[in-house]
């Protein structure tokens, strides 16, 4: 029998694949808006019922809160979803999407895989035992200097424009170069693998963040309390740094850290 991780990897994989499959014949034609640059694509949907299907193939009778289908958190076992994360960027032909699957029992997140199909990679973790770019031990970076930061602020439709603006002429201000990627889930993953220092976004949903956040923390990163009321259909800010810039992050953003 494949322990937890194993069937979390190959479920987003799976995914993944559909979903790249589907990007390359649609070539950025076939989407609709939720709302003003809420993107929907039809990808999403078959997605995210994909990996419905396999969870309760492999784990019947858990529940599953997902951006398309919903869902409510429950009490005991609970999957997190984002079956395509950066529609946006998916709907307009740019290949920065995953797919994000997160595992929660006890209100604590165990398990989670992050999968960027167009780049074949794969992070992953597991309460306290780190984490992984495709099977390779993944860490934060050691930079301690914001000059020499380079981070991801995230925005939708649903931050506050006066609000955005303010967080990025800060982040400036205070010497970093400043990052839109699209994926939040992905923005949480670089930060993972090194490759930003920090991503930040002041308003969030559950599933855009669910398997980044401990994938971040098990890298050995820092993250805010996104969970603190156990309600994890819950929007928040989210805030996730490497370790050296703690502080410094904490203090430009307003935001408090746990760890
Ligand atoms: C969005 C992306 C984006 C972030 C938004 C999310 P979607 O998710 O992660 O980077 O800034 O907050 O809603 O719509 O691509 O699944
Ligand atoms: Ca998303």
């Amino acid at each position: 029998m494949k322990d937890l991780a194993m069937e979390i990897e190959d479920i987003v994989r799976c995914a993944g694949v559909m979903a790249l499959t589907a990007f390359k014949k649609t070539n950025g034609k076939n989407y609709s808006l939720k709302g003003p640059h809420d993107y929907l694509t039809a990808t999403d949907e078959i997605i995210e019922s994909y990996v419905r299907t396999e969870i309760e193939r492999r784990f019947p009778g858990d529940n599953v809160l997902g951006e398309e289908a919903g869902g409510s958190a429950g009490s005991g076992r609970l999957w997190i979803v984002d079956p395509i994360d950066g529609t946006a960027n998916f709907a307009r032909c740019i290949p920065h999407f995953c797919v994000s699957l997160a595992f929660f029992e006890e209100n604590r997140v165990i398990a989670g895989a992050i999968y960027a199909p167009a780049t074949d990679e794969m992070f992953t973790a597991e309460f306290g035992k780190g984490a992984r770019l495709n099977g390779d031990i993944m860490r934060v970076s050691n930079q301690h200097q914001l000059s020499a930061a380079s981070i991801e602020v995230g925005w939708s439709k649903n931050t506050v424009n006066s609000e955005y603006i303010a967080l990025v002429q800060r982040s400036l201000d205070f010497g970093c170069s400043v990052r839109r990627g699209g994926s939040g889930a992905l923005g949480l993953a670089y930060v993972a693998a090194g490759r930003s220092e920090a991503y930040v976004e002041l308003y969030i949903n559950a599933w855009d963040v669910a398997a980044g956040i401990l994938i971040v923390q098990e890298a050995g990163g820092y993250v805010n309390d996104f969970w603190h009321d156990n309600d994890f259909t819950n929007s928040n800010c989210v805030l996730a740094t490497n370790a050296a810039l703690g502080e410094e992050m904490a203090e430009l953003t307003g935001i408090t850290l746990i760890s």
